[in-house]
């Protein structure tokens, strides 16, 4: 039995998405955008002139993000608010 590689994403300070891994990005359409990278980041202040990646524009515009998310203001399914958090 063969284990599922593993991707991990981390939100990083003030910054962007830290992708690591075994990951797969794909466009609306589903089309596998090709990338050799195995670490790449991806844009969370919106501000970024290359979405989905960050441009360091994070920066220059002086982002900043809460220090720590907590896990109970984490959305949950509608259906199923005993749900993992995090899945709409
Ligand atoms: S997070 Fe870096 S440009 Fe948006």
């Amino acid at each position: 039995m063969s284990r599922e590689p593993e991707v991990v994403i981390t939100a990083y300070p003030d910054g962007p998405y830290l992708v690591r891994g075994a990951y797969r990005i794909v466009d609306e359409d589903g089309n596998e955008i090709g990338l050799t990278r195995r670490t790449v980041a991806l844009c969370r202040c919106g501000r970024s002139g290359q979405k989905p990646w960050c441009d360091s524009s994070h920066k220059l515009s002086n982002f900043r993000t809460p220090a720590k998310t907590p896990r109970s203001s984490l959305p949950h399914k509608k259906d199923d608010p005993g749900g993992r958090p995090g899945l709409l």
